[in-house]
């Protein structure tokens, strides 16, 4: 038993002892510790179904819950409420993790330190001003919807500007909230139907005046991290070979509605996630180090210690250091929790230790002024650069992947025409090799398609290697007749 004190147990046994047992139960899901201890307190109000990985599926009466909620936790309901009693058992069996794509290697050094070089925390700071300046975003309210629009806005801006045609965004409706969630989607090179996602939600919450929730911490910071992650991949051009995908979640704070359809739909559509890390709270430096990893039950340790690798190799030392600790929520305190609940490895960087967190979250001091230190976001900014370009990776350059859709060649005529199919860059030098790996003809140009005159050379089988401006280059192989 992690949270619930002997003294919040005296005081649940004074107030529940006098309720009575003839109201409304709920099915949960909850610590199994937890579970057992209500279960002796409290026999008539606690069923618990069935135990697994520690996790117990429960019918508990509301009272109960309601006084878990209020008493137990410092934030948070204690429980995870389930719809049925289906539901509730299927979520201890869905922990079953479905086999990793990932092979956790760390291979982009050059690529990822250009990245963390044009992270530039003035980014951050205006992005949460902006979405701060809301007023509110809780999910019932207009303006909730209106961030989530000019979210798509900003980045269909930024995708018309890079020319890419890879690169698209989707609203995405929902059933159990009025408010939208956002999605942009960058298609993989080589495997597009290997997922690498990352997401925050955009919503906020208050407890007092629903429409005085500016949510700068929580969570316009992990939305405005997640902001610069996308516009340092675009500025650099970035093609990954996995699809990446970025979310910002509408209705997190009533119980992670937005990425819990996302991720059942995901999961019933068999989409193959290779790994989701979440961002919620990015902004306030509470702690000594700066990022604290979640080691919470539901997270995936591989994933984990792919963190911990990735945090070791690029910020140890040098101009992008800064530290990192480990602490625990408790139970399914964001967006994560939904990914993980339909098997997917997730994880959860978290801006500091769990009793250190901004204190003024959900309520109408949650603003910028208060922590006014954007440097705190431009790490989980780094953390995820470098996260998903080693973990989607760059496009690799063979014959028969890669290059097959960048560039489309054909031969007519002994010449031999060539186009780039995704405008994500220009040829910059083509040379021709024979079989025997000898080249015999190049030329510079400047262009995204073009011809070469080969009536030089004899007919036979040779090879094109086309390179870009952006450093990439394209080998195709082609038969001159
Ligand atoms: N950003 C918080 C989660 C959080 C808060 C994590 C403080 C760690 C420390 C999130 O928006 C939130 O409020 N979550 C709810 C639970 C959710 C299921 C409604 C919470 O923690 O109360
Ligand atoms: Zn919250």
């Amino acid at each position: 038993m992690k949270k619930i004190t002997i003294g919040i147990f005296s005081f649940l046994l004074f107030t529940l002892t006098a309720i009575a047992q003839n109201g409304n139960s709920i099915y949960a899901t909850m610590d199994a510790e937890d579970a057992a201890s209500f279960k002796t307190l409290y026999p008539n109000d606690v069923q618990i179904l069935k135990t697994e990985n520690n996790q117990s599926a429960v019918f508990i009466s509301e009272e109960v819950a309601h006084h878990i909620h209020d008493n137990v936790q410092t934030h948070g309901p204690g429980y995870i409420f389930k719809a049925s009693e289906e539901k509730a058992l299927s979520a201890l069996n869905q922990l079953q993790r479905r086999p990793s794509v990932l092979d956790y290697s760390i291979t982009e050094d050059a690529f990822v330190n250009e990245c963390l070089d044009l992270v530039d925390s003035q980014n951050i700071e205006d992005n949460i001003l902006l979405l701060q300046a809301y007023g509110t975003r809780y999910h019932t309210k207009p303006q909730a919807e209106q961030a989530v629009m000019d979210q798509q806005a900003k980045w269909d801006a930024w995708i018309l500007a890079s020319g890419r045609t890879d690169i698209h965004t989707r609203i995405y409706n929902h059933v159990n909230t009025p408010m939208p969630s956002v999605i942009l989607t960058i298609d993989g090179a080589n495997t597009p139907d290997e997922f690498v996602i990352i997401g925050g939600h955009i919503d906020s919450t208050s407890q007092g005046d629903k429409n005085d929730a500016p949510g700068a911490d929580d969570n316009a910071s992990g939305i405005s991290s997640l902001n610069e992650m996308v516009r340092v991949l675009l500025a650099k051009n970035f093609v990954p070979n996995r699809t990446i995908e970025v979310m910002a979640f509408a209705a997190e704070e009533q119980g992670l509605v937005g990425s819990a359809e996302i991720a059942e739909e995901y999961a019933d559509n068999g989409v193959n996630v290779a790994a989701y890390v979440q961002f919620d709270m990015t902004g306030y430096k509470g702690s000594s180090r700066d990022i604290y990893i979640t080691t919470d039950y539901y997270n995936s340790s591989t994933l984990n210690d792919y963190l911990f690798a990735l945090m070791d190799h690029y910020n140890a030392n040098g101009a992008h250091n800064f530290r990192y600790a480990t602490t625990e929520c408790g139970y399914g305190c964001s967006d994560h929790a939904s990914w993980a609940a339909n098997g997917y490895d997730a994880a959860f960087p978290f801006e500091a230790a769990m009793s250190q967190d901004n204190p003024n979250i959900h309520s109408s001091n949650d603003l910028y002024s208060f922590f006014n230190t954007p440097d705190h976001a431009t790490k989980f900014t780094k953390l995820g650069l470098e996260f998903l370009i080693e973990a989607a990776k760059p496009e690799t350059l063979s014959v028969n992947d890669f290059s097959e859709k960048a560039i489309t060649v054909y031969v007519k005529d002994k010449s031999l025409n060539y186009r780039l199919n995704n405008k994500v860059s220009d040829v910059t030098a083509i040379a021709i090799y024979n079989v025997a790996g000898q080249r015999i003809y190049s030329e510079k140009v400047n262009n995204e398609n073009g011809s070469l005159q080969l009536q030089q050379f004899a007919k036979g089988f040779y090879i094109a290697q086309f390179a870009l401006e952006n450093g990439h280059t394209l080998t195709k192989k082609f038969i001159l007749n």
